[in-house]
């Protein structure tokens, strides 16, 4: 691997999916096949973007305009790329990022109505356009998601996660167009069953790259 790239993979899905379950089990898994991981996140994942996710998911569901959202989460992105993602890479490493730039066209582009190119905008200014090797979309009906996400927190989640159920219908099915018009990047998982089920079907979609 000296000299090569690493591959940046990143996880998405809405809100109840099980994803964070399946970051562990899917890091675990790579590192079984003897890949050398960074975990990371978003919002965060860098010293500058952790400290933009507290006001981004902390406060008032009506502390930000739309766009100042959108900005807050491109920020703390183009940092998280510039000082964590790139670098690892560089050195030869994988990244497994629970969310990336999936999440803000679904949810700011989507279901916030700023709309796909607007959100592409901000990203290609902030980020180069960095996009990942390979994106997992962790897909399941609506109600399960919703009652998945109301058992793990007793509550439906932070300032973005207890939006209602129109918006992340909306960011369902923004999620649902990415894949649909990206599918070679973009790999939809069927995220029911048991979690190791999920984890066989998230690493078969990574098949060709390991
Ligand atoms: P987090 O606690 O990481 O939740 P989850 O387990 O759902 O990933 O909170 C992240 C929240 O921020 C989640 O509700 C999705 C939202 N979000 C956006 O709205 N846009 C984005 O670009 C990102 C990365 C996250």
């Amino acid at each position: 691997m000296t000299g090569a790239r690493g591959r940046f993979i990143s996880l998405e899905g809405g809100e109840g999916v099980g994803k964070s379950t399946q970051a562990r089990r899917l890091a675990d898994a790579l590192r079984a096949r003897g890949i050398d991981l960074v975990e990371t996140r978003e919002p965060g994942g860098s010293p500058g973007a952790e400290a933009i996710r507290g006001l981004l998911l902390q406060g008032e569901e009506e502390r930000w305009t739309a766009e100042a959202e959108a900005l807050l989460f491109a920020a703390a992105r183009a940092d998280h790329v510039a000082r964590t993602i790139r670098p690892v890479l560089d050195q030869g490493r994988w990244v497994l990022s629970d969310r990336f730039l999936d999440s803000s066209v679904a949810y700011q582009g989507g279901a916030g109505k700023l709309g796909p190119d607007a959100i592409r905008a901000l990203h290609a200014f902030g980020s180069g356009g960095f996009l990942p090797d390979r994106t997992l979309l962790l897909n399941l009906p609506a109600e399960a998601a919703a009652a998945r996400a109301v058992q793990r927190d007793g509550h439906p989640g932070d300032r973005i996660g207890s939006r209602g159920a129109d918006y992340h219908a909306a960011v369902a099915a923004a999620f649902r167009a990415i894949s649909d018009a990206e599918p070679k990047r973009v790999r939809r998982v069927d995220a029911s069953g048991s979690p190791g089920e999920v984890t066989d079907r998230l690493i078969m979609q990574l098949e060709d790259l390991l």
